[in-house]
């Protein structure tokens, strides 16, 4: 039989998940796994969201609120915004997804950052669209304004960008985040990803909900993905203005996102102090990560989220192995569009420690002391 699937489906490209901490344990005898590779939060959500749920499993026989109003409304409370403004996703990759479904028709083109997470590529081109990519600044690994504004052509629909930025941890500046907004036509639709937002340092934060009132054409996702540490329950949102919000709900379908996890995400909200608890204990790990890396002279971006990017050089498929071989999980660069380097996610200080202590001497070997290669 010949499916008649639509001929650009084939082409789509294939998204590599990082590596599962049953399939290390099994491939190489491990006791001991660390998965260190999908930026997730070690520690999982608070307390109070574990025995919430817990407790609250009896009327898992009925479907969800299909329009998901509670965790809405306190999002939105939160902002100072309204229901309407907010729209609940099976994880921020669905709200990327219905945006694409939304905007993107055979011919348009979405214009983002080389590279960048992969998701926004994907959506695109499922819809029959293409991708203008546009590298990031040389020097800095950052997005780059300018180039990204004058990339946008007729056929551009929709411009992602990414703050923190996935794989690299940079950030857009306030001024850089007005640039754009002022310069890309308003009938085309801005998507700021903060998937990582909560783990901005006060001094990287933008109030980024205040440029929704001049920008209707912006949509801000935010994720209980990564600081919440709900990535299994698949929870995110999208916040934008009431037009944009209605036009992705035509095509929301019913129940996308599960009673459970509307439940721990409106108790995650309720404690919300555990997210800047995280951030805190993130952000003296990573000190500890770049004094090893200075010393060892190896090279790594500076990151505003909870994962560093490395350059391993031309040994990192090998130095990839012999962690994996240690029980460490990583990300592999090449499958970030960063050949060469290893993404690692910031885990509990006595993981990182080991994996400090393992990647080091790995290095070593193939590098010798000190080098910068
Ligand atoms: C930049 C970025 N955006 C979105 C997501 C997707 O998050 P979610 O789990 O909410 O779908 C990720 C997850 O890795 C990410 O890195």
């Amino acid at each position: 039989m010949k499916l008649k699937l639509k001929p650009w489906i084939n082409d789509l490209p294939v998204y590599v998940a990082g590596r599962t901490i049953e399939e290390i344990k099994k491939k190489y005898g491990l006791k001991e796994v660390y998965k260190m590779a999908s930026n997730e939060n070690i520690l999982g959500p608070c307390d109070e969201v574990r025995q919430y749920l817990s407790e609250n499993l009896d009327d898992i026989n009925y479907y969800p609120d299909s329009d998901a109003y509670e965790i809405r409304y306190m999002i939105a409370r939160k902002y100072g915004l309204l229901a309407e403004n907010i729209i609940m996703g099976n994880g921020t990759d669905q709200i990327i997804e219905m945006i694409s479904d939304c905007f993107i028709d055979r011919g348009d083109n979405i214009v983002t950052a080389d590279p960048n997470f992969i998701i926004y590529e994907k959506a695109a081109l499922k819809c029959g669209g293409g991708v203008i990519k546009v590298p990031l600044a040389k020097d800095t690994f950052r997005q780059d304004p300018k180039a990204i504004v004058s990339s946008v052509d007729k056929n551009t629909k929709i411009v992602f960008l990414a703050n923190p930025h996935n794989p690299t941890g940079t950030t857009i500046e306030e001024k850089e985040l007005s640039f754009m907004l002022q310069n890309i036509p308003d009938d085309i639709i801005v998507v700021l990803d903060e998937a990582y937002y909560e783990y901005l340092s006060e001094g990287c934060k933008i109030d980024t909900v205040s440029f929704l009132k001049n920008n209707p054409n912006l949509v801000l996702l935010r994720t209980f993905s990564k600081i919440y540490g709900l990535a299994g329950l698949r929870i995110g949102y999208g916040i934008a203005g009431t037009e944009v919000i209605s036009a992705l709900n035509k095509i929301r379908m019913p129940f996308n996102t599960s009673l459970i996890a509307q439940r721990a995400a409106v108790k995650a909200i309720e404690n919300d102090w555990y997210a800047e608890e995280i951030r805190w204990g993130v952000e003296s790990q990573k000190e500890i990560f770049y004094k090893v890396f200075e010393k060892e002279g190896v090279e790594y971006i500076k990151s505003e989220a909870n994962f560093i990017l490395l350059n391993a050089g031309k040994h990192s498929g090998e130095i990839i192995e012999k962690l994996l071989k240690a029980g460490f999980i990583v990300r592999p660069g090449e499958n970030l569009g960063f050949a060469g380097y290893i993404r690692v996610t910031i885990s509990r200080s006595e993981i990182n420690k080991k994996f400090l202590d393992k990647f080091v001497n790995i290095f070593k070997q193939f590098y010798g002391k000190n080098s910068k290669k």
